[in-house]
């Protein structure tokens, strides 16, 4: 019997977050699977068009597929998230999935379909080179393979550089009037017009993810209320670190590695053994201020959709 690919409710949610954390053989996504999947359902709906998909067989679900359209291009749509049971492999129907997501997604008006993480609601950059067979799932599918991006780990558990002290930097800076400290829910505007102003594109959404929310946060540095800097941990999982930014005149003072393991203490007094530097960025110096190595590494994928069917 083939499963049956269907529109899953958020009230599944309990069995999509089950059957994640038996389906991403990474130990450290099975073990975020609940806070990956709220924020690319529940957290990114309230922005996004989401769409949420099983295969079922009889009454069981056997496989997941969370899709959404990007929102600076609505043109883009991405698969955030595509799982199946291991006993079911290879039976086709993670085809299936990504099949019907493609159909589903260029309805919505997408006209091409990327396996990659669509800001700022995503859990991963692309595909983790080490879940092979969504390598091979992909080139067998038709999609290539446009990019690669990296994580880069940092060590929290005791003793590790990313947990060394922050105070003389600290006392030096305030010498210079700056202040470092945490950021609070009214610092938000101030902050994401900061990083618009200062990198571009916009940071609104990881920000407002992480200050004040649980399992999260950031640090800001600021002379005469001026924002010369922050960096922000948490807000798509809670193991993750960033976005962070400072000012480029500010750069060289020793401010971004202040902040970046201000937000590594938080996240190791939260009890997090290792933090995901996620996305880099400037290897050197975050190898630097907080012995961080590249690990995660991804591969993107993109793929033109016609509304056909794949396969
Ligand atoms: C990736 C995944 C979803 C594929 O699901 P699946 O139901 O096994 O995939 P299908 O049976 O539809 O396979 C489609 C094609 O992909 C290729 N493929 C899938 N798994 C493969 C493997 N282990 N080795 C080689 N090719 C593979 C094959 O070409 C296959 O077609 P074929 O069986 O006709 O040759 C599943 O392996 C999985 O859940 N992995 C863990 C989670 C994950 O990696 N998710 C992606 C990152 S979010």
């Amino acid at each position: 019997m083939d499963a049956e690919i269907i529109e899953l409710d958020l009230d599944r949610l309990p069995a999509v977050v089950d059957l994640c954390r038996q389906a991403l053989d990474l130990p450290e996504d099975a073990a975020e699977a609940p806070a990956i999947l709220d924020t690319l359902t529940t957290r990114a709906a309230a922005d996004r068009p989401v769409l949420l998909i099983g295969a079922v067989r009889g009454a069981e679900l056997v496989g997941v597929l969370v899709g959404s359209v990007a929102q600076r291009d609505p043109r883009l749509g991405h698969v955030d998230l595509v799982a199946v049971a291991p006993r079911e492999r290879r039976r086709g129907v993670g085809r299936a999935l990504l099949a019907e997501a493609e159909r589903r997604l260029a309805g919505l008006g997408a006209v091409e379909l990327l396996l990659a993480g669509n800001p700022p609601y995503y859990a991963w950059p692309g595909v983790d080179v080490r879940y092979t067979p969504a390598v091979c799932a992909a080139l067998r599918l038709g999609y290539r393979q446009d990019r690669t991006a990296w994580n880069m780990t940092a060590d929290l558990s005791e003793g590790s550089p990313a947990l060394r002290s922050t105070e003389a930097a600290e006392r030096r800076l305030a010498g210079q009037g700056v202040t470092i400290r945490r950021a609070e829910p009214a610092d938000l505007a101030a902050l994401a017009a900061f990083a618009r102003a200062t990198f571009g594109g916009t940071w609104d959404g990881e920000l407002a993810g992480s200050v004040g929310r649980p399992d999260a946060g950031a640090h800001l540095a600021e002379r005469d209320g001026e924002i010369l800097g922050f960096a922000a941990y948490g807000s798509a999982r809670p193991s993750w670190f960033g976005p962070m930014g400072t000012a480029p005149a500010a750069e060289g003072s020793g401010i971004g590695g202040v902040l970046l393991r201000r937000c590594l203490r938080d996240q190791a007094v939260a009890g997090i053994g290792a933090a995901q530097i996620g996305w880099v960025g400037p290897v050197p110096f975050y190898s630097g201020s907080a012995g961080a190595r590249i690990e995660r590494v991804f591969f993107l994928y993109r793929k033109a959709i016609d509304g056909h069917p794949v396969g």
